[in-house]
């Protein structure tokens, strides 16, 4: 029997979710929810799903159609709120990043989800960008040495420039519905990639932003200084204002690795004779194609997760050591 999957908040990445479920084949899609009719219709006439909600009713979603799956891809503020009750009716989670935006949401969801079996995935989808294990391996087989430090350089002109919500509201950019800037909405990812790669943070040590391009209240602009457990040093950097990069720097006691997420020949080294290494050389004839959509190889992770009853990462341990790696950043601002 197929897995029944409903989806809460169908903007536009509320639809990339709905066409990786569309393509996998245990599951179906029964029922989606959206803020109002018209986005809930259009997702619903474009999937074929036959449940529709909008407005509150997404509770009544929950109280109907027996999910299995629920994909949470509402504004930030909602994320919690959505969790909890959706665990509460029994679905297993993917829920878009940020996973919350406050100590108290991630408590209370943590509290609701470790007294279920329930399988919860944090959509961090760059994990499955096919270079990325590449990059893993060659750190972990000291190829470039002891690491020292490592920088993610993660911008795009922002949402409604560089990426395009559906919803008419532009939520995005209400500090009180997104939990705050540029570092809430990409400082994630980057939390979760050096993370992946390079073990647990201890602290935030450094926090320097600005608001130089958008008319809001929050950050657009900013850098984050992270100290690991293994003692490596962290610069973030996520911006708004800049033009598309997504680059991943590893400096080594040995050499640098460049990872260009970007790019179709994405990995470089300095110094270069470090591609003559035998192991290197075998590691880039491996490099995988970069067909699929990380999104949709997140998904049938999780589906799998939850046929198979298994908790994977990335799961809601990652999800919250994101959020609470932005949050402590942000109690360094000055009042
Ligand atoms: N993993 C990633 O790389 C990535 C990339 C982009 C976005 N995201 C995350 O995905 C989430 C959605 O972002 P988006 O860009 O898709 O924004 P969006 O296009 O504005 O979508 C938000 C959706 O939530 C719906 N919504 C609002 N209030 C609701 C309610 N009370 N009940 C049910 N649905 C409600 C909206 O409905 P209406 O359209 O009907 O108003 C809209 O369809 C955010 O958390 C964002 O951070 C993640």
């Amino acid at each position: 029997m197929k897995l029944k999957v409903g989806l809460i908040g169908a903007g536009g990445f509320g639809n990339i979710h709905l066409s990786g479920y569309i393509k996998n084949d245990n599951c179906q899609l029964v029922a989606v929810a959206s803020g109002t009719e018209a986005s809930a219709k259009r997702a619903s006439e474009k999937f074929n799903i036959p449940g529709v909600y909008w407005g509150d009713n997404w509770k009544l979603m929950l109280e109907n159609e027996n999910l299995d799956i629920v994909s949470i891809c509402s504004p930030n503020y909602l994320h919690a709120e959505m969790t909890i009750k959706a665990i509460k009716h029994g679905c297993n989670i993917l829920c878009e990043k940020p996973i919350a935006i406050s100590h108290q949401e991630l408590n209370s969801i943590e509290g609701v989800l470790k007294k279920s079996n329930l399988i919860y995935f944090a959509s961090f989808q760059k994990r499955y960008n096919p270079h990325l294990p590449l990059v893993k391996t060659i750190i972990d087989n000291n190829i470039i040495g002891e690491i020292n430090t490592v920088r993610h350089i993660f911008s795009h002109y922002g949402p409604y420039t560089s990426w395009k919500p559906l919803s008419k509201e532009k939520w995005f950019f209400n500090a009180d519905k997104a939990g705050g800037g540029v570092l809430m909405d990409l400082g994630v990812h980057s939390i979760d990639l050096l993370r992946y790669l390079v073990g647990e943070y201890s602290k935030v040590e450094g926090y320097s932003y600005n608001t130089s391009c958008k008319d809001i209240a929050n950050e657009d602009n900013c850098s984050v200084l992270i100290r690991f457990q293994n003692g490596v040093l962290g610069v973030i950097t996520v911006s708004w204002c800049n033009a598309p990069s997504d680059v991943l720097e590893i400096f080594g006691k040995k050499g640098t690795m460049r990872f260009d997420l970007h790019s179709p020949d994405p990995i470089s080294f300095n110094p270069k004779i470090l591609k003559s290494n035998q192991n290197i050389k075998l590691y880039l004839k491996t490099r995988a194609s970069r067909n699929s959509i990380g999104q949709h190889l997140l998904i049938d992770h999780f589906v799998r997760c939850v046929v198979n009853k298994k908790q994977e990462r990335p799961d809601f341990n990652d999800g919250k050591r994101a959020v609470e790696f932005v949050l402590e950043a942000y109690s360094k601002k000055n009042p």
